[in-house]
Protein backbone atom coordinates (compact mmCIF):
# COMPACT_ATOMS: atom_id res chain seq x y z
CA UNK A 1 0.00 0.00 0.00
CA UNK A 2 2.64 2.52 0.48
CA UNK A 3 4.44 1.75 -2.48
CA UNK A 4 1.05 2.59 -4.09
CA UNK A 5 0.44 5.96 -2.29
CA UNK A 6 4.15 6.99 -2.97
CA UNK A 7 3.63 5.94 -6.86
CA UNK A 8 0.35 7.83 -6.51
CA UNK A 9 2.00 11.11 -5.06
CA UNK A 10 4.60 11.51 -7.87
CA UNK A 11 2.01 10.59 -10.46
CA UNK A 12 0.23 13.98 -9.28
CA UNK A 13 2.73 15.96 -8.69
CA UNK A 14 4.53 17.61 -11.83
CA UNK A 15 7.69 18.36 -10.10
CA UNK A 16 8.83 14.94 -10.02
CA UNK A 17 7.63 14.39 -13.58
CA UNK A 18 10.29 13.90 -16.30
CA UNK A 19 9.32 15.43 -19.37
CA UNK A 20 8.62 13.24 -22.67
CA UNK A 21 10.23 15.11 -24.97
CA UNK A 22 13.75 14.75 -22.76
CA UNK A 23 12.29 11.20 -21.71
CA UNK A 24 15.87 8.91 -21.27
CA UNK A 25 15.35 6.35 -18.86
CA UNK A 26 16.08 2.70 -18.34
CA UNK A 27 13.45 0.25 -16.85
CA UNK A 28 13.47 -3.29 -15.67
CA UNK A 29 12.51 -5.87 -18.10
CA UNK A 30 11.68 -9.30 -16.74
CA UNK A 31 12.11 -12.97 -19.24
CA UNK A 32 9.41 -15.07 -17.90
CA UNK A 33 9.43 -19.17 -18.04
CA UNK A 34 7.10 -21.15 -19.57
CA UNK A 35 4.09 -21.22 -17.26
CA UNK A 36 1.49 -23.62 -17.06
CA UNK A 37 -0.45 -22.81 -19.86
CA UNK A 38 -1.99 -25.29 -21.97
CA UNK A 39 -1.38 -23.30 -24.96
CA UNK A 40 2.82 -23.65 -24.07
CA UNK A 41 2.45 -27.55 -25.25
CA UNK A 42 0.35 -27.05 -28.31
CA UNK A 43 0.97 -25.83 -32.02
CA UNK A 44 1.42 -22.36 -31.15
CA UNK A 45 4.65 -20.10 -32.47
CA UNK A 46 5.60 -17.64 -30.58
CA UNK A 47 5.75 -14.95 -33.29
CA UNK A 48 3.92 -11.61 -32.20
CA UNK A 49 3.26 -9.65 -35.14
CA UNK A 50 0.03 -8.56 -36.24
CA UNK A 51 -1.06 -9.52 -39.82
CA UNK A 52 -0.67 -6.96 -42.50
CA UNK A 53 -3.73 -4.82 -43.08
CA UNK A 54 -6.00 -5.88 -45.56
CA UNK A 55 -5.45 -3.39 -48.37
CA UNK A 56 -1.67 -3.90 -48.18
CA UNK A 57 -2.37 -8.00 -47.93
CA UNK A 58 -3.79 -7.99 -50.95
CA UNK A 59 -0.42 -6.76 -52.75
CA UNK A 60 1.82 -8.76 -50.40
CA UNK A 61 -0.03 -11.96 -49.44
CA UNK A 62 2.99 -13.40 -50.13
CA UNK A 63 5.37 -12.29 -47.24
CA UNK A 64 1.92 -12.36 -44.74
CA UNK A 65 1.64 -15.78 -44.96
CA UNK A 66 1.38 -17.55 -41.50
CA UNK A 67 4.38 -19.85 -40.35
CA UNK A 68 3.85 -23.09 -40.56
CA UNK A 69 2.06 -23.48 -37.57
CA UNK A 70 1.91 -27.37 -37.70
CA UNK A 71 5.30 -27.21 -36.72
CA UNK A 72 4.98 -28.24 -33.00
CA UNK A 73 6.90 -25.71 -31.03
CA UNK A 74 7.54 -26.74 -26.89
CA UNK A 75 9.59 -23.52 -26.16
CA UNK A 76 7.09 -21.24 -27.55
CA UNK A 77 6.28 -19.57 -24.24
CA UNK A 78 9.17 -17.68 -23.10
CA UNK A 79 8.53 -13.74 -23.29
CA UNK A 80 10.28 -9.85 -22.67
CA UNK A 81 7.90 -8.62 -20.37
CA UNK A 82 7.75 -4.64 -18.96
CA UNK A 83 5.79 -3.25 -16.45
CA UNK A 84 4.18 0.38 -17.48
CA UNK A 85 0.92 2.00 -15.49
CA UNK A 86 -2.00 3.04 -16.61
CA UNK A 87 -4.48 5.61 -15.70
CA UNK A 88 -5.00 7.39 -12.25
CA UNK A 89 -4.80 6.27 -9.79
CA UNK A 90 -2.15 4.38 -11.39
CA UNK A 91 -2.56 0.45 -12.37
CA UNK A 92 0.39 -1.73 -13.29
CA UNK A 93 0.03 -3.74 -16.69
CA UNK A 94 2.80 -6.21 -17.78
CA UNK A 95 3.34 -6.50 -20.70
CA UNK A 96 4.88 -8.40 -23.69
CA UNK A 97 7.73 -6.22 -24.76
CA UNK A 98 7.38 -6.59 -29.11
CA UNK A 99 9.29 -4.82 -31.36
CA UNK A 100 6.57 -7.02 -33.91
CA UNK A 101 4.01 -4.79 -33.99
CA UNK A 102 2.88 -0.46 -32.54
CA UNK A 103 -0.65 -0.99 -30.33
CA UNK A 104 0.06 -1.12 -26.23
CA UNK A 105 -2.91 -3.19 -25.14
CA UNK A 106 -4.35 -4.57 -21.94
CA UNK A 107 -6.82 -6.77 -21.10
CA UNK A 108 -9.53 -4.68 -19.03
CA UNK A 109 -12.17 -4.91 -16.56
CA UNK A 110 -14.85 -4.84 -18.57
CA UNK A 111 -13.67 -8.08 -20.78
CA UNK A 112 -16.25 -10.38 -22.52
CA UNK A 113 -13.24 -13.31 -23.39
CA UNK A 114 -10.26 -12.54 -21.21
CA UNK A 115 -7.19 -14.86 -20.72
CA UNK A 116 -6.42 -15.37 -16.64
CA UNK A 117 -3.67 -13.17 -15.55
CA UNK A 118 -2.21 -12.70 -11.98
CA UNK A 119 -2.47 -8.73 -11.81
CA UNK A 120 -6.10 -6.94 -11.99
CA UNK A 121 -7.33 -6.07 -15.00
CA UNK A 122 -7.05 -2.33 -15.39
CA UNK A 123 -10.78 -0.84 -14.73
CA UNK A 124 -10.93 2.68 -16.61
CA UNK A 125 -14.05 3.57 -14.89
CA UNK A 126 -11.76 4.06 -11.78
CA UNK A 127 -9.33 6.21 -14.12
CA UNK A 128 -10.25 9.55 -13.95
CA UNK A 129 -8.04 10.52 -16.70
CA UNK A 130 -9.58 7.37 -18.93
CA UNK A 131 -11.22 8.48 -22.22
CA UNK A 132 -12.75 6.65 -25.11
CA UNK A 133 -11.82 7.44 -28.50
CA UNK A 134 -14.89 8.24 -30.70
CA UNK A 135 -15.48 7.35 -34.18
CA UNK A 136 -13.83 10.20 -35.85
CA UNK A 137 -10.63 11.85 -37.19
CA UNK A 138 -8.99 11.07 -34.33
CA UNK A 139 -9.41 7.72 -34.47
CA UNK A 140 -5.95 6.47 -35.31
CA UNK A 141 -5.04 4.53 -38.83
CA UNK A 142 -5.16 1.90 -39.13
CA UNK A 143 -7.93 1.26 -36.45
CA UNK A 144 -11.00 3.29 -37.85
CA UNK A 145 -12.59 0.62 -39.61
CA UNK A 146 -15.57 0.15 -37.39
CA UNK A 147 -18.64 2.01 -38.06
CA UNK A 148 -21.14 0.39 -36.62
CA UNK A 149 -20.71 2.14 -33.22
CA UNK A 150 -19.80 6.13 -33.60
CA UNK A 151 -19.18 6.56 -30.08
CA UNK A 152 -15.99 4.19 -30.02
CA UNK A 153 -13.10 3.58 -32.22
CA UNK A 154 -12.06 -0.15 -32.23
CA UNK A 155 -9.28 -2.23 -33.22
CA UNK A 156 -8.70 -6.07 -33.84
CA UNK A 157 -4.99 -7.34 -33.69
CA UNK A 158 -3.88 -10.50 -34.68
CA UNK A 159 -0.45 -12.26 -34.13
CA UNK A 160 1.10 -14.75 -36.13
CA UNK A 161 1.23 -17.28 -32.52
CA UNK A 162 -2.22 -16.64 -32.45
CA UNK A 163 -2.71 -14.64 -29.57
CA UNK A 164 -5.05 -11.52 -30.43
CA UNK A 165 -7.05 -8.26 -29.12
CA UNK A 166 -9.91 -6.26 -29.52
CA UNK A 167 -11.35 -4.11 -28.18
CA UNK A 168 -11.75 0.27 -27.48
CA UNK A 169 -8.86 2.53 -28.89
CA UNK A 170 -8.38 4.96 -25.78
CA UNK A 171 -6.40 7.76 -23.96
CA UNK A 172 -5.20 7.64 -20.68
CA UNK A 173 -1.95 8.33 -18.47
CA UNK A 174 1.08 6.24 -19.38
CA UNK A 175 3.88 6.26 -16.35
CA UNK A 176 6.50 3.98 -16.49
CA UNK A 177 9.36 3.90 -13.82
CA UNK A 178 13.17 4.38 -14.85
CA UNK A 179 15.51 2.03 -12.78
CA UNK A 180 16.78 5.25 -10.80
CA UNK A 181 13.56 6.36 -9.48
CA UNK A 182 11.98 8.59 -12.47
CA UNK A 183 9.08 8.51 -13.47
CA UNK A 184 7.60 9.21 -16.45
CA UNK A 185 3.95 10.21 -17.00
CA UNK A 186 2.65 10.38 -20.66
CA UNK A 187 -0.89 11.96 -20.36
CA UNK A 188 -3.35 11.03 -23.20
CA UNK A 189 -1.58 8.20 -24.74
CA UNK A 190 -2.95 5.43 -27.41
CA UNK A 191 -3.76 2.26 -25.97
CA UNK A 192 -6.16 -0.46 -26.59
CA UNK A 193 -8.64 -1.61 -24.13
CA UNK A 194 -9.22 -5.25 -24.41
CA UNK A 195 -12.81 -6.67 -24.60
CA UNK A 196 -11.89 -10.06 -26.25
CA UNK A 197 -8.73 -11.71 -25.86
CA UNK A 198 -6.56 -14.98 -25.88
CA UNK A 199 -3.54 -16.79 -27.08
CA UNK A 200 -0.41 -17.45 -25.87
CA UNK A 201 -0.59 -15.83 -22.37
CA UNK A 202 1.26 -17.39 -19.60
CA UNK A 203 -1.01 -15.60 -16.43
CA UNK A 204 2.18 -13.24 -15.45
CA UNK A 205 1.50 -10.95 -18.56
CA UNK A 206 -1.67 -8.61 -18.67
CA UNK A 207 -1.17 -7.31 -22.34
CA UNK A 208 1.08 -6.23 -25.34
CA UNK A 209 3.64 -3.17 -25.24
CA UNK A 210 4.35 -2.31 -29.27
CA UNK A 211 7.78 -1.01 -29.86
CA UNK A 212 7.44 -0.42 -33.85
CA UNK A 213 7.53 2.42 -35.56
CA UNK A 214 3.88 3.67 -35.57
CA UNK A 215 2.73 6.21 -34.26
CA UNK A 216 0.74 4.63 -31.43
CA UNK A 217 3.71 2.22 -30.41
CA UNK A 218 5.22 2.84 -26.83
CA UNK A 219 9.10 4.16 -28.79
CA UNK A 220 6.27 6.87 -30.56
CA UNK A 221 4.42 8.03 -28.20
CA UNK A 222 7.26 8.35 -26.02
CA UNK A 223 9.06 10.55 -29.01
CA UNK A 224 12.15 7.87 -28.58
CA UNK A 225 13.84 7.42 -31.77
CA UNK A 226 16.42 4.69 -30.12
CA UNK A 227 15.96 2.08 -27.70
CA UNK A 228 17.88 -0.77 -26.70
CA UNK A 229 17.24 -3.64 -24.45
CA UNK A 230 19.40 -6.36 -23.06
CA UNK A 231 17.88 -9.57 -23.24
CA UNK A 232 18.20 -11.94 -19.70
CA UNK A 233 18.37 -15.89 -19.64
CA UNK A 234 15.12 -17.41 -18.35
CA UNK A 235 13.53 -15.92 -14.96
CA UNK A 236 15.79 -13.40 -14.55
CA UNK A 237 15.57 -9.26 -14.76
CA UNK A 238 17.51 -7.59 -18.25
CA UNK A 239 16.69 -3.69 -19.05
CA UNK A 240 15.39 -1.47 -21.96
CA UNK A 241 16.90 1.70 -22.47
CA UNK A 242 15.05 4.93 -24.29
CA UNK A 243 16.36 8.19 -25.86
CA UNK A 244 20.01 8.86 -25.92
CA UNK A 245 21.04 6.38 -23.04
CA UNK A 246 20.05 3.45 -25.45
CA UNK A 247 23.11 4.43 -27.61
CA UNK A 248 24.95 0.76 -27.71
CA UNK A 249 29.06 1.71 -28.15
CA UNK A 250 32.37 0.60 -26.53
CA UNK A 251 34.38 -1.86 -28.01
CA UNK A 252 32.49 -5.45 -29.28
CA UNK A 253 29.82 -3.52 -31.27
CA UNK A 254 28.29 -4.62 -34.33
CA UNK A 255 26.22 -2.38 -36.26
CA UNK A 256 24.47 -3.49 -39.00
CA UNK A 257 21.88 -1.50 -41.44
CA UNK A 258 18.16 -1.78 -41.04
CA UNK A 259 15.32 -0.99 -42.92
CA UNK A 260 11.86 -0.69 -41.41
CA UNK A 261 8.76 -2.08 -43.43
CA UNK A 262 5.54 -2.18 -43.03
CA UNK A 263 6.24 -1.19 -39.23
CA UNK A 264 8.91 -4.40 -38.74
CA UNK A 265 12.35 -3.58 -38.15
CA UNK A 266 14.33 -6.28 -40.75
CA UNK A 267 18.12 -6.45 -41.23
CA UNK A 268 19.87 -8.76 -43.87
CA UNK A 269 21.46 -12.47 -42.76
CA UNK A 270 23.87 -13.34 -45.63
CA UNK A 271 24.45 -16.74 -43.70
CA UNK A 272 26.10 -18.09 -40.70
CA UNK A 273 29.81 -19.52 -39.81
CA UNK A 274 29.68 -23.10 -38.41
CA UNK A 275 33.14 -23.78 -37.04
CA UNK A 276 34.91 -22.17 -39.28
CA UNK A 277 32.92 -22.89 -42.37
CA UNK A 278 31.49 -20.30 -44.26
CA UNK A 279 27.89 -20.98 -45.44
CA UNK A 280 26.15 -18.55 -47.60
CA UNK A 281 22.25 -18.56 -48.20
CA UNK A 282 21.52 -18.67 -51.65
CA UNK A 283 18.46 -16.82 -52.17
CA UNK A 284 16.61 -13.53 -50.39
CA UNK A 285 13.27 -13.94 -51.17
CA UNK A 286 10.81 -13.70 -54.43
CA UNK A 287 10.22 -10.61 -54.56
CA UNK A 288 12.76 -7.21 -55.00
CA UNK A 289 11.53 -5.58 -51.56
CA UNK A 290 12.17 -8.78 -49.97
CA UNK A 291 15.67 -9.60 -51.70
CA UNK A 292 18.33 -8.18 -49.29
CA UNK A 293 16.18 -7.06 -46.07
CA UNK A 294 15.42 -10.95 -45.63
CA UNK A 295 15.27 -11.08 -40.96
CA UNK A 296 12.65 -9.20 -39.09
CA UNK A 297 14.19 -8.83 -35.79
CA UNK A 298 11.94 -9.27 -32.81
CA UNK A 299 11.68 -9.15 -29.61
CA UNK A 300 8.17 -11.14 -29.36
CA UNK A 301 9.45 -13.81 -30.81
CA UNK A 302 11.49 -16.87 -28.82
CA UNK A 303 13.20 -19.03 -31.42
CA UNK A 304 14.43 -17.99 -34.60
CA UNK A 305 12.68 -18.92 -38.23
CA UNK A 306 14.39 -18.75 -41.79
CA UNK A 307 12.98 -19.06 -45.02
CA UNK A 308 12.91 -22.49 -45.52
CA UNK A 309 15.62 -23.03 -48.26
CA UNK A 310 17.73 -21.29 -46.42
CA UNK A 311 17.17 -23.24 -43.06
CA UNK A 312 18.46 -26.07 -45.12
CA UNK A 313 21.49 -25.06 -46.35
CA UNK A 314 22.07 -23.79 -42.72
CA UNK A 315 20.71 -27.41 -40.96
CA UNK A 316 22.73 -29.50 -42.56
CA UNK A 317 26.29 -27.44 -42.02
CA UNK A 318 25.73 -27.92 -38.67
CA UNK A 319 24.54 -31.49 -39.03
CA UNK A 320 28.03 -31.61 -40.62
CA UNK A 321 29.97 -30.22 -37.56
CA UNK A 322 28.71 -31.83 -34.85
CA UNK A 323 29.74 -35.79 -34.68
CA UNK A 324 27.05 -37.44 -33.06
CA UNK A 325 23.96 -38.90 -34.37
CA UNK A 326 20.77 -36.81 -34.07
CA UNK A 327 17.95 -38.18 -32.55
CA UNK A 328 14.85 -39.41 -34.71
CA UNK A 329 12.99 -35.98 -35.27
CA UNK A 330 9.80 -38.13 -33.51
CA UNK A 331 11.44 -38.47 -30.22
CA UNK A 332 11.22 -34.99 -29.66
CA UNK A 333 8.37 -33.18 -30.99
CA UNK A 334 8.19 -29.59 -32.08
CA UNK A 335 12.26 -29.59 -32.97
CA UNK A 336 13.69 -30.21 -35.92
CA UNK A 337 17.48 -31.27 -35.42
CA UNK A 338 18.19 -32.63 -31.71
CA UNK A 339 21.09 -34.71 -29.88
CA UNK A 340 21.45 -36.06 -26.78
CA UNK A 341 23.09 -33.82 -24.69
CA UNK A 342 26.00 -37.14 -23.14
CA UNK A 343 27.94 -36.50 -26.06
CA UNK A 344 26.87 -33.51 -27.48
CA UNK A 345 29.30 -30.43 -28.27
CA UNK A 346 28.05 -27.70 -30.27
CA UNK A 347 29.80 -26.09 -32.67
CA UNK A 348 30.58 -22.35 -32.65
CA UNK A 349 28.02 -20.49 -34.79
CA UNK A 350 28.58 -16.77 -36.13
CA UNK A 351 25.65 -14.95 -37.36
CA UNK A 352 27.09 -13.19 -40.89
CA UNK A 353 24.83 -10.10 -40.88
CA UNK A 354 25.47 -7.40 -43.88
CA UNK A 355 27.55 -5.20 -42.17
CA UNK A 356 28.96 -7.28 -39.31
CA UNK A 357 29.64 -10.46 -37.62
CA UNK A 358 27.49 -11.76 -34.36
CA UNK A 359 29.01 -14.70 -32.81
CA UNK A 360 26.53 -16.34 -30.97
CA UNK A 361 26.78 -18.82 -27.83
CA UNK A 362 25.71 -22.30 -27.78
CA UNK A 363 22.80 -21.27 -25.77
CA UNK A 364 21.58 -18.71 -28.20
CA UNK A 365 21.93 -21.81 -31.12
CA UNK A 366 20.01 -24.85 -29.09
CA UNK A 367 17.96 -24.95 -26.20
CA UNK A 368 18.02 -27.79 -23.61
CA UNK A 369 14.84 -30.02 -23.19
CA UNK A 370 14.33 -32.95 -21.55
CA UNK A 371 18.06 -34.95 -21.52
CA UNK A 372 18.64 -33.34 -25.10
CA UNK A 373 19.82 -29.78 -27.20
CA UNK A 374 17.86 -29.17 -29.58
CA UNK A 375 18.48 -26.60 -32.57
CA UNK A 376 16.36 -23.38 -31.70
CA UNK A 377 15.92 -22.67 -35.29
CA UNK A 378 13.46 -23.85 -37.73
CA UNK A 379 12.33 -23.19 -41.26
CA UNK A 380 9.70 -20.97 -41.84
CA UNK A 381 7.58 -22.62 -44.68
CA UNK A 382 5.95 -20.20 -47.44
CA UNK A 383 7.51 -16.91 -46.84
CA UNK A 384 10.70 -14.82 -48.35
CA UNK A 385 11.49 -13.41 -44.73
CA UNK A 386 12.60 -15.43 -41.62
CA UNK A 387 12.43 -14.00 -37.90
CA UNK A 388 15.57 -13.44 -35.30
CA UNK A 389 14.02 -14.10 -31.71
CA UNK A 390 15.31 -13.30 -28.46
CA UNK A 391 17.47 -17.13 -27.74
CA UNK A 392 19.65 -15.62 -30.51
CA UNK A 393 19.31 -12.14 -28.99
CA UNK A 394 20.27 -13.65 -24.99
CA UNK A 395 22.90 -11.82 -23.31
CA UNK A 396 23.04 -9.42 -26.21
CA UNK A 397 22.38 -5.57 -26.11
CA UNK A 398 20.00 -4.72 -29.15
CA UNK A 399 20.10 -1.39 -29.68
CA UNK A 400 17.58 0.13 -32.71
CA UNK A 401 18.31 3.68 -33.83
CA UNK A 402 15.02 4.62 -36.13
CA UNK A 403 16.82 7.46 -37.51
CA UNK A 404 19.91 6.31 -38.31
CA UNK A 405 17.88 2.91 -39.68
CA UNK A 406 20.67 0.48 -37.83
CA UNK A 407 20.73 -2.28 -35.22
CA UNK A 408 23.49 -2.99 -32.97
CA UNK A 409 24.60 -5.80 -30.92
CA UNK A 410 26.94 -5.74 -28.09
CA UNK A 411 27.60 -8.77 -25.95
CA UNK A 412 26.95 -8.14 -22.47
CA UNK A 413 25.92 -9.98 -19.30
CA UNK A 414 22.36 -8.55 -19.22
CA UNK A 415 21.34 -9.65 -15.33
C1 LIG B 1 5.91 -5.65 -12.48
O1 LIG B 1 4.90 -5.36 -11.56
C2 LIG B 1 4.53 -6.47 -10.76
C3 LIG B 1 3.31 -6.06 -9.95
O2 LIG B 1 3.52 -4.87 -9.28
C4 LIG B 1 5.70 -6.88 -9.90
O3 LIG B 1 5.37 -8.00 -9.10
C5 LIG B 1 6.87 -7.25 -10.81
O4 LIG B 1 8.02 -7.54 -10.06
C6 LIG B 1 7.17 -6.11 -11.76
N1 LIG B 1 8.15 -6.56 -12.75
C7 LIG B 1 9.17 -5.83 -13.18
C8 LIG B 1 10.00 -6.40 -14.27
O5 LIG B 1 9.42 -4.73 -12.72
C1 LIG C 1 29.86 -15.77 -48.81
O1 LIG C 1 29.54 -14.40 -48.96
C2 LIG C 1 30.57 -13.52 -48.55
C3 LIG C 1 30.02 -12.11 -48.54
O2 LIG C 1 29.28 -11.85 -49.68
C4 LIG C 1 31.76 -13.73 -49.46
O3 LIG C 1 32.81 -12.87 -49.07
C5 LIG C 1 32.22 -15.18 -49.35
O4 LIG C 1 33.27 -15.42 -50.27
C6 LIG C 1 31.07 -16.15 -49.61
N1 LIG C 1 31.55 -17.46 -49.23
C7 LIG C 1 31.15 -18.58 -49.85
C8 LIG C 1 31.72 -19.84 -49.31
O5 LIG C 1 30.38 -18.58 -50.77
Amino acid sequence: MSIFLTFYLFVISPFFLIHPSSAQFTATLYRRDSVLSPLSETDQLAVRYPPRDRARLSSLARSYDRPDVRAKVAFSDYALLMNISLGTPPSTVTGVVDTGSNLIWTQCANCKNCFKQSLPRFDPAISSTYRKVPYDSTCPYPYNKDRTDPNKCSYKIQYLDGSYSEGVISLDTITMNSRNGELVALPDSYFGCGEDNGGVFGGTESGVIGLGLGPESLTSQLGATKFSYCVPVINKHGFINFGENALVSGTGVVTIPMAVKWGHYYITLEGFTIDGERVNFTSYGNGDVEKVYNMIIDSGAHLTYLPSDNYEIFENAVKKHISAEPLNPSAVSGYTLCYSSLNFSPPTITANFDGGDVRLKSYNTFVYKDRTQCLAFFPRHNSPEGIYGTTAQTNFLVGYDQTGRTVSFKRMACT
